[in-house]
């Protein structure tokens, strides 16, 4: 397994303008970047959670911030908290907030060790962060620790059972891959630690690299491989996860 903080140190030297551009300014980064962000929304609203003024919503391992952006344009009662470890993350983040008068409270904390009391939010979302942090039932543990019960926790994963890796979905092939999971194992620990799986949304049938690469005037076609349709969501590559915290 990779080190615990492999991710903290290599998104230290990443200038997070960088990170944006390469990601999700081009045409198909921004169908990638909507629909990551769409799916947590829906899965929010969906799950029933009592929306009102002061619904606290925590942003793991925010990064310069884009869905904390994302869901304090559509959820504007909510009150938002990005936490990041890195500093340089930070500073876009807070930079883009300055920019659009937004009030979303930017703060640096290690989300393995979270630097708030228990019970203290109505949702912790994030995105891209299993993938980087190893040891994600420490990450689970710790993220539902901050909810409040009832509380709502999304994040997406790696699918080991997606078409690109169905080679390894073998018994065994649990954590075979650093950073693919199998849904079925997540809900096991999520269980563990006061969660009840509620519901998943599966994105992407291929690997981004391919979708990245797509020719401009064929994009039209990405959105069955961006958003694939019911049947074939176990198999995406990306799986968005939602859980709600049903003991404190
Ligand atoms: C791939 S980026 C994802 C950023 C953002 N969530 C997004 O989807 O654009 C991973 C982020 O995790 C942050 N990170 C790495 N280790 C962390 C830790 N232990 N605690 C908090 N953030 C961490 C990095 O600084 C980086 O901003």
């Amino acid at each position: 397994m990779k080190n615990k903080y492999w991710a903290k140190n290599k998104y230290s030297t990443v200038d997070p303008l960088d990170y944006e551009i390469a990601r999700f300014r081009t045409n198909a980064g921004k169908l990638i970047d909507e629909a990551e962000k769409r799916a947590v929304l829906d899965l929010l609203l969906n799950s029933g959670i009592d929306y009102k003024k002061d619904f606290k919503i925590l942003d793991a391992a925010t990064g310069p911030g884009r869905l904390a952006f994302y869901l304090s344009d559509h959820l504007r009662e909510a009150k938002i908290t990005g936490v990041d470890i890195n500093e340089n993350m930070l500073r876009r983040a807070r930079e883009i907030a300055g920019e659009k008068k937004v009030n979303i409270n930017f703060i640096k904390g290690d989300i393995y060790h979270l630097p708030f009391q228990k019970a203290q939010f109505d949702a912790v979302v994030g995105l891209r962060f299993s993938m980087h942090l190893p040891d994600i039932d420490s990450l689970i543990r710790e993220l539902a620790r901050v909810l409040k019960k009832d509380g709502i926790l999304i994040f997406d994963i790696f699918n080991l059972k997606s078409i690109l890796r169905l080679r390894s979905s073998g018994k065994n092939s649990k954590r075979q891959f650093s950073g693919w999971y199998n849904v079925s194992d997540l809900i096991d620990v999520s269980a563990q630690n006061g969660l009840e799986f509620v519901q998943k949304k599966g994105l992407f049938l291929c690997g981004e690299t391919i979708l990245r690469t797509f020719p401009e005037k064929l994009l039209f076609i990405l959105s069955v491989f961006v958003r694939p349709p019911l049947f074939l969501q176990n198999f995406s590559t990306k799986i968005v996860l939602c859980f709600r915290k049903i003991e404190l």
